[in-house]
């Protein structure tokens, strides 16, 4: 007999993936502008790059919900949804449903963007490099504003209450549909190693990936190690 109960439908590593790609966001966003805070931006924007190249993985051989077979669309059926949410009565889907998978597409996409853009103007790139590290992370800020007024939208027509669903990876479902095991212990190395990473970091006096370039980011130069950027890293701000 098909019973509807709450069921497992986020893994433990796919929720860590999230909650730690949304922090670092938000935290590369707020340091974006501060001289002093440069060795955090690109720590968390490694770290993001981290976050994702794992998620890529999981995406091919991770839990069913997980895997992108399980929630990529074509565009007829992403018309469908958006016109079933305009209508007021939006599709439920135990995974992710066919519009939300497109912003999920351009956020991880983006998130590559900005890294390499960001990675390149520390490097030394052109001025244009720089231009477009901003403007890739300012597109990527407005789809996050619109994934997340999407998530409470579809969880106010839907009665469920999404982001919780993210945190516990719990939804409404079949019992059938449901995943059988969380994966908390991959969980806990994705977390080990991202804190392995920052206390690194922390402990080097030029973040790793932090590049030796004379890109005009840099005002005056300032080669790796070099004590413009030891002051960089070291505590003078703008
Ligand atoms: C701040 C930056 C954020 C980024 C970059 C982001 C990114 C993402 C990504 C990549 C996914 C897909 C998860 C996966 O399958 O791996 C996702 C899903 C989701 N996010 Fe976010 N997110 C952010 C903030 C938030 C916030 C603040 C909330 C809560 C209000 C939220 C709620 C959700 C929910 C509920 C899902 C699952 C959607 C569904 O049911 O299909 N997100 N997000
Ligand atoms: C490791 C990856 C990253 C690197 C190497 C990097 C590098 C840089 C550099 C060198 C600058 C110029 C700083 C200056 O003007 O002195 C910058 C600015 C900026 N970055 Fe990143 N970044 C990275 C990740 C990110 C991420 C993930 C975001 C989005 C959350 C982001 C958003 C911005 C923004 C908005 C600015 C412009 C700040 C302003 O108004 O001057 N960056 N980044």
């Amino acid at each position: 007999m098909r019973q509807n109960s709450k069921i497992l439908v986020w893994d433990a590593p796919t929720r860590v993936f999230h909650w730690m790609l949304a922090f670092c966001f938000a935290g590369a966003y707020v340091t974006s502008e501060s001289d002093r805070w440069l060795g955090v931006h690109l720590t968390l924007g490694y770290t993001m790059v981290g976050l994702v190249a794992f998620r890529l993985v999981w995406g091919l051989v991770g839990t069913r919900y997980a895997r992108f077979s399980s929630f990529i669309r074509g565009p007829a059926a992403v018309t469908r949804y958006a016109a079933s949410m305009i209508g007021g009565l939006s599709e439920k889907h135990v995974g992710h449903n066919p519009l939300g998978a497109v912003s999920i597409v351009l956020m991880l996409a983006l998130t590559l963007a900005v890294v390499y853009t960001g990675w390149v103007t520390i490097n030394g790139g052109a001025h244009l490099l720089k231009e477009l590290h901003e403007g890739a992370a300012g597109l990527m800020l407005a789809i996050v504003v619109v994934h997340v007024a999407a998530v409470l939208l579809s969880s106010l027509m839907q009665g469920e209450n999404l982001p919780r669903s993210m945190l516990s990876g719990m939804k409404e479902g079949r019992n059938s549909d449901g995943i059988r095991w969380s994966w908390w212990p991959l969980a806990v190395v994705i977390v080990a190693c991202v804190l392995g990473f920052w206390f690194l970091q922390a402990q080097s006096p030029t973040p790793i990936g932090a590049g030796g370039g004379e890109g005009d980011w840099q005002q005056g130069g300032g080669k790796h190690n070099s004590k413009h950027n030891r002051q960089r890293f070291g505590g003078d701000d703008d």
